[in-house]
């Protein structure tokens, strides 16, 4: 069994993870009320939280499911350990690999580092091998070429999982040139007055209102390349609002919130319809914690329809930092692991 540690970012989490049953037990502990007082992730406070809470996860662990740490050979015990290295904050990232590290010395087990990004990748594959985990490698295999979109706070990717020399593997076909999807729209909520995270809040607000009242430029529209980029909706957002009174701004609310989210699903729609067209993909896959959004889901439900392939949405406790990711990905993407000699801030999805 897989005891797997993630802490990237504002969420410390702690995952078990047995190839031949699924992923036994996971928990988070989210930092957000932290946070949103501030109106963004504070790092240092964020590792202080970290350094508090990973301790915690560790024994509720041990106390809910009553595993020990032991040998490849007992099949229940922990005999592997994975750790997210990177991308992410250099101190939160510390953390968890500090713990990973104490553990691999106290009971002398191998431990991996996973990359971040391919974890989100790797997550939307997650429930086909709890349907099925001895079929899971050919059912794999079928959806391969696989497109992805990975939506979060920090990152708008674009990549294709292959195979090659019979393991997988990911390129990256494009990125937002700017701001994330997540950071987008978590950058409109607040300029609207909702406090942070506000991507769920936009969402909510949304339903409310009318996606055509107000019209947002869709980033690369005309031309015929991948890419995605965010701030100039931002920014017309902005000015549209400096144009308005207060009470204008708050009875056009939920309109401007329709709008916006309609123009931000609409521009990860127009790339990733760009793509399918480019390849014949057997599976449209989507990840990160924007993932959750409704109308996103549903406009790439509907790519998918269209192209004759099956649309892989992580589950919502999936889609935002979670270490049933990091454990599934430790396993299903072991091409992809890394020594862990040091965190990875940067690293990139196909590095
Ligand atoms: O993956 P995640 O937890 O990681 C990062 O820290 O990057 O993603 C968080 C992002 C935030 O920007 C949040 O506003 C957005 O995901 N988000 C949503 C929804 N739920 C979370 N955006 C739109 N609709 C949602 N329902």
């Amino acid at each position: 069994m897989l005891l797997s540690i993630e802490s990237s970012c504002d969420e410390s989490a702690l995952a078990l993870f047995n190839p031949a049953k699924g992923i036994l037990w996971e928990a988070i502990h989210s930092q957000i009320p932290t946070h949103a007082k501030h109106g963004g992730v504070v790092p240092e406070l964020a590792v202080r939280e970290h350094l508090r809470k990973l301790p915690e996860l560790l024994a509720r662990m041990q106390e809910e499911t009553g595993v020990t740490f032991g040998s490849e050979a007992a099949e229940d015990s922990i005999s592997r350990l994975a750790v997210t290295v990177g991308p992410g904050l250099v101190g939160s990232l510390a953390m968890g690999m500090a713990l990973a590290r104490a553990l691999e010395l106290q009971y002398n087990l191998p431990l991996v580092g996973v990359n971040h990004l391919r974890a989100h990748a790797f997550s939307v594959f997650i429930e086909s091998h709890r349907e099925s985990p001895t079929d899971f490698a050919s059912n794999f295999q079928n959806l391969l070429p696989h497109l992805g979109l990975l939506v979060s706070g920090g990152n708008t990717l674009l990549y294709e999982i292959g195979l090659s020399h019979g393991a997988p593997s990911v390129t990256l076909l494009a990125r937002t040139v700017d701001d994330a999807a997540g950071e987008a729209l978590d950058k409109a909520a607040k300029m609207l007055g909702l406090p942070y995270p506000g991507g769920p809040l936009i969402e909510k607000i949304a339903c409310e209102g009318d996606p055509a009242a107000y019209q947002f430029p869709i980033p690369f529209r005309e031309s015929h390349g991948l890419g995605f980029s965010f701030s100039g909706l931002k920014t017309s957002l902005r000015y549209k609002l400096l144009a308005m009174s207060a009470a204008e701004v708050e009875k056009e609310k939920s309109n401007l919130a329709a709008s916006f989210q309609s123009a931000v699903v609409g521009a990860l729609a127009l790339m990733v319809r760009r793509a399918l067209k480019q390849k014949n993909y057997r599976s449209l896959g989507v990840g990160g914690g924007v993932a959750q959004n409704a109308l996103l889901r549903e406009s790439l439900a509907g790519l998918g329809k269209d192209f004759g392939i099956p649309l892989l949405a992580a589950k919502p406790w999936h889609c935002g930092d979670n270490a049933g990711m990091v454990a599934f990905a430790a396993w299903a993407d072991a091409a992809g692991v890394r020594v862990v000699d040091g965190f990875e801030p940067a690293l990139g999805i196909a590095d």
